[in-house]
């Protein structure tokens, strides 16, 4: 799904299923980072015009008040459900993911600043892409449940930020053909972490 290379083990959707307390809590903390790692890059790179259009720094905003919005939707769950959100648990998936593209040599040759600020956006391509897979999955194994709606719309939202993103990179890089070279790599780096994740262990968390 959305170029994947490796599909996520069923033995995770059962876990997540069976556990969807935890899921949940883990579930939050991901939208809130999604929704800080916009803001972070309107952050560092918005002043440089050279390098964020305002219309990347608007598309940028758009994708932290969504994630803002599906933080507080599942802070609502939790809440339905009696529980608390709690501290953030272990996820190695995306810091794994940055390490992983940073050891990756680029071929092309520009500025640090703009390979630097594409593959941040393409990174989070990939996360949203793991995301969706992930909740069209749980959609699918939530059948009759009240979470299936939920996950089923979180599904089509992620897929659309997989999209912005890798057009964002477009946007900064301004050559397609580089672009996808990069990403090509990246889903190889992206394979590589889920299947070490999966060696460690599954957890109910959404990329664990
Ligand atoms: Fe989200
Ligand atoms: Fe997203």
């Amino acid at each position: 799904m959305l170029g994947l290379l490796v599909a996520t083990d069923p033995a995770w959707t059962e876990l997540a299923t069976r556990n969807l307390p935890a899921l949940l809590i883990d579930h939050a903390h991901c939208e809130m980072k999604a929704a800080s790692n916009a803001m972070s890059l309107v952050a560092r790179y918005g002043g440089l015009h050279e390098l964020l259009s305002t219309q990347v720094v608007l598309r940028l905003s758009d994708v932290a008040q969504e994630e803002i919005e599906h933080f507080r939707l599942v802070v609502r769950e939790i809440e339905r459900r009696g529980e608390v959100l709690g501290p953030p648990p272990v996820d190695d998936y995306a810091s794994d993911l940055r390490k992983g593209a940073r050891r990756l040599a680029w071929t092309e040759r520009s500025h640090e600043r703009v390979l630097g600020l594409a593959d941040r956006l393409l990174v989070g391509a990939l996360i949203e892409a793991r995301s969706a897979e992930r909740f069209k999955l749980l959609a699918s194994a939530l059948e009759g449940d009240a979470l299936q709606a939920f996950y089923a719309e979180l599904f089509a939202s992620e897929a659309r930020h997989y999209r912005t993103f890798i057009d964002l990179a477009n946007d900064v890089v301004g050559d397609e053909a580089v672009v996808r070279e990069r990403l090509v790599a990246l889903y190889e780096v992206e394979a590589g972490v889920v299947r070490d994740l999966v060696g460690r262990g599954l957890r109910p968390a959404i990329h664990g």
